[in-house]
């Protein structure tokens, strides 16, 4: 039996959550609950010290607190400004990478151009993606500096090619191959008219039409380079071809589709969905991911798992929702466990680091639809 009777009566009506933090943070009852002689019952079966607790009740018609102490508070620490466990790229090299993606998309450059500003460009991102840890992940929110789609675009799927292409195992030269297709991938929608490029809505059955030419274009474009390897050129050709055979613009499937463009099309859709466009706000990693579990059978299935430790799922300072129903901060990451950060409950004050706790999981990013599935109270 213990001490909960003398702070909680029946009838009393709970006026904040009440948690308690032995052995992990848990919610007791939530505000709003009127107490009962039941529930009381069921309280007192558990070894919980309640004057450890904040109780706020209104007790017939007035306000009663505990006046908890509170001894398991930890000093409320401040989250990491940088993710060390992230692939550091240099503010010049995000800066520059979006002036070379400009330069390539500009009206009127020369084929010589195209070819050296991206095999530069890749060269860049390959060495910085080669020189970073074997655990180290990409925070694509880290790496956006314009919210200019086309080009921030070509760079993100460019360092996302690179590092799957690393986690692969693939050579320095097939990463660099992976970079420059990635960077080049979306050429041909200079060739798209803008009106249809930047249509907020849906396109129509024409609009579409030309728009699933861009592939094609990109590779005439591309073509013409004698230097450049033919799969950096299928890359950007064959990069909405779909495993299930239901892309554009040729329906290939399965090894028919070359492995650079099987690397962009997850690249690709990845960045697509976490970008914030003028119509719509940019997804989280996490939700972007569920999306595309879902699309699995357009994706190499190796690849795409090999991917999901190519990324940063819950950046930090982003809020997760945990399977103690509880909400907390990210405040750091650990090397080797992506899904496992250390995470801190701003009410609580409790800070769990996820890769030794396994008592505790996330659950998700702390958003309406996961609370409202799971009917968590904000
Ligand atoms: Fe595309």
């Amino acid at each position: 039996m213990n001490n909960v009777r003398q702070y909680l009566k029946a009838g009393d009506i709970v006026q904040a959550d009440i948690i308690t933090h032995n052995p992990h943070a848990t919610l007791l009852l939530r505000k709003g609950t009127t107490v009962t002689d039941h529930l009381l019952d069921s309280l007192e079966n558990f070894d919980y010290d309640f004057e450890r607790m904040n109780i706020v009740v209104n007790r017939n018609g007035s306000i009663v607190a505990n006046k908890a102490k509170e001894p398991v508070k930890e000093t409320p620490p401040e989250p990491e400004k940088k993710d060390p466990t992230a692939v550091s790229f240099s503010e010049k090299l995000k800066n520059d990478a979006v002036l070379a993606a400009k330069q390539l998309f500009a009206e009127g450059a020369s084929t010589k151009e195209i070819s050296s500003t991206s095999a530069e460009l890749s060269q860049d991102i390959s060495n910085t993606v080669l020189s970073a840890g074997v655990n180290a992940n990409i925070c694509i929110q880290d790496l956006r500096v314009t919210d200019e789609y086309t080009y921030q675009h070509s760079v993100d799927v460019g360092v996302l090619a690179a590092q799957l292409a690393k986690r692969l195992g693939w050579n320095r030269e097939r990463i660099s191959m992976a970079a420059q297709s990635g960077i080049l991938h979306d050429i041909g929608k200079k060739h798209v008219p803008l009106e249809i490029l930047n249509k907020p809505g849906r396109l129509t059955d024409d609009e579409f039409a030309i728009m699933k030419l861009h592939p094609v274009y990109a590779y005439k474009e591309l073509s013409g380079i004698r230097e450049m390897a033919n799969e950096i050129k299928l890359g950007a050709f064959e990069h909405h071809e779909k495993i299930n055979g239901k892309g554009y613009p040729r329906g290939l499937s399965g090894n028919q589709i070359s492995e650079i463009a099987q690397i962009l099309a997850i690249a690709d859709v990845y960045d697509a969905l976490t970008s914030k466009r003028a119509y719509k706000d940019g997804m989280s990693s996490a939700r972007a991911v569920g999306i595309m579990s879902e699309m699995m059978d357009g994706f190499n299935t190796k690849f795409f798992t090999v991917f999901l430790n190519c990324i940063t799922l819950y950046p930090i300072v982003s809020h997760v929702i945990c399977t103690d129903g509880l909400s907390y901060r990210v405040d750091r990451h650990t090397p080797g466990y992506p899904s496992r950060p250390v995470i801190f409950n701003e009410f609580t004050g409790r800070r769990i680091d996820l890769s030794e706790n396994r008592e505790i999981s996330i659950f998700g990013e702390d958003c309406e639809e996961i609370r409202e599935k799971f009917n968590l109270r904000k």
